[in-house]
């Protein structure tokens, strides 16, 4: 074994004694270690690079060690490393600033910005937030709905796995129907439904006994609706415009707040600054976390209309923990938003996107028996892996794709390459792509070609 392989043994079985097996680390058995990343790759102990297409969740949206963004938190370092989130310091109030300017000319309302350290704390506080203002504790979500694991946001997220060793949830979710086309739950075709799924909805408010409204009072028993406005661990899936306007109606009839969940396609991933510009509707609160600092020092937040968070509303210690707003991530932040002032990412995600997604449809068209769709938005793009009839899904030939594009013995101009995927989706079939913007027409070839190295390999190997 070379001193790097053995190293490596000693670090897992070290891991094996030490560490929590309940993060998502053993989701690959022996887990992987990297030890050093760079723009779109990984690399592993012998150097070998993975081109990554996750990207840390979205989260590293600038790509690994972008220098401007290393450099504000260098700076920051060295100026203002440290402070209690109880005083102000420059960055916070101009990151809360450009977000809620930004809101301001988009939506057309004022607002502000509330921060926190992760996302699904930022979802704690926008439940506090609509609890506070609607005196609901009770939401509808969407299935396939994801917002984090803490007990609140796993309340409202619809996979019943994350809930289930945890007991009683009394606040679960209401959970609807994603407009979820590729696999309609009503077995229906999107060009002949006429968004059925969104009038299934509507139709819960036409008598009190469906449960969610009361005529007389005009009392809705739920207080916001959390949607996502293209799905993330949910596989990336990409509604109907429609659906949304004519549930904004729907929510707006009946006195219910729309929480947008922006954590994961929010900042240009699906080519507007938020996911939710896509679709045409203005949400009352939205919540970010994840590509604000690139996957540096971690800020989440929220931002909410002004009249669900007024001063007198939300007074001083609402909420807060210690860690919110920290000054290296503010800094990040401000930096990752002056980036994305600068140039016109609507433009480059789109380009990028479109091509990448014109070369992952050559790739279906050379694997038709195991790529069911491909679809994408920006640089949200998915990959859904099926059994022969291009529908069934299959789970076990995507575990198998995920884990042999980690072994890093694919091979590209004469040298070994690994590839990063993450996988996702209601039956866990989905390659949940998120390319750095930063990617090259070359990388993107580069990822095509890996992609096709693997589905040969591992569809050859199929039972
Ligand atoms: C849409 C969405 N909401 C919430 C979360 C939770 O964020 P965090 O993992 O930072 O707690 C995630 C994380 O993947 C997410 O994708």
């Amino acid at each position: 074994m070379t001193t790097a392989a053995s190293q490596t043994a000693e670090l897992l079985e070290l891991e094996r004694q030490y560490c929590s097996f309940g993060d998502t680390v053993h989701y690959l058995e022996p887990p992987k270690v990297f030890v050093n990343c760079e723009g779109s790759y990984l690399y592993d102990e012998e150097g070998t690079p993975y081109l990554d297409l996750q990207m840390w969740y979205s989260a590293a949206s600038f790509g690994y060690k972008n220098p401007r963004l290393s450099a504000a938190l260098k700076n920051q370092i060295d100026r203002l490393p440290q402070l209690a989130c109880q005083y102000l310091h420059a960055e916070k109030v101009e990151v809360a600033a450009r977000i809620a300017q930004y809101c301001e000319k988009r939506f057309g309302v004022k607002g502000r910005v509330h921060f926190n350290v992760g996302g699904s704390q930022a979802i704690e506080d926008s439940l506090k937030i609509v609890r506070n203002y609607t005196g609901r504790n009770l939401m509808f979500a969407f299935t396939g709905g994801y917002h984090g694991r803490t007990l609140g946001a796993s309340a409202i997220t619809s996979s019943y796995r994350y809930r289930r060793r945890y007991g009683h949830f009394g606040d679960r979710g209401q959970f609807i129907h994603y407009p979820y086309c590729f696999r309609c739950p009503y077995g229906l075709k999107r060009e002949s439904c006429d968004i059925y799924c969104q009038d299934q909805f509507a139709r819960l408010f036409d008598s009190e006994y469906y449960s969610v409204w009361d005529p007389k009072a005009e009392a809705c028993e739920y207080g916001a609706f959390y949607i996502e406005a293209v799905q993330g661990t949910g596989g990336y899936v990409i509604p109907p415009r429609e659906y949304f306007q004519r549930l904004r109606g729907t929510c707006d009839r009946h006195k219910i707040l729309i929480v947008d969940d922006e954590i994961q396609m929010g900042f240009y991933r699906t080519g507007t600054f938020w996911a939710v510009e896509n679709l045409g509707i203005n949400p009352d609160v939205i919540v970010f976390g994840k590509a604000l600092t690139n996957g540096l020092n971690p800020i989440s937040g929220l931002w909410a209309r002004e009249d669900l968070i007024t001063p007198e509303l939300f007074p001083p210690g609402s909420t807060h923990s210690t860690f919110s707003a920290n000054t290296l991530g503010t800094a990040v932040a401000l930096e990752t938003l002056r980036m994305l002032g600068e140039e016109d990412y609507g433009k480059i995600v789109n380009e990028k996107g479109a091509y990448f997604l014109a070369r992952l449809r050559e790739l279906q068209q050379r694997h038709p028996k195991a790529i069911g769709q491909v679809d994408g938005i920006g640089l949200a793009l998915r990959i859904e892996v099926c059994r022969e009839d291009g529908f069934t899904p299959d789970r076990e030939l995507t575990d198998r794709i995920f884990a042999e594009g980690l072994k890093g013995d694919l091979e590209a101009g004469g040298r070994p390459f690994g590839l990063v995927l993450d996988v996702g989706g209601y039956f866990k079939n989905v390659f949940t792509l998120s390319p750095s913007f930063t990617i090259t027409r070359e990388e993107t070839d580069l990822a095509i070609d890996l992609l096709d190295q693997l589905f040969t390999r591992c569809v050859a190997a199929r039972n």
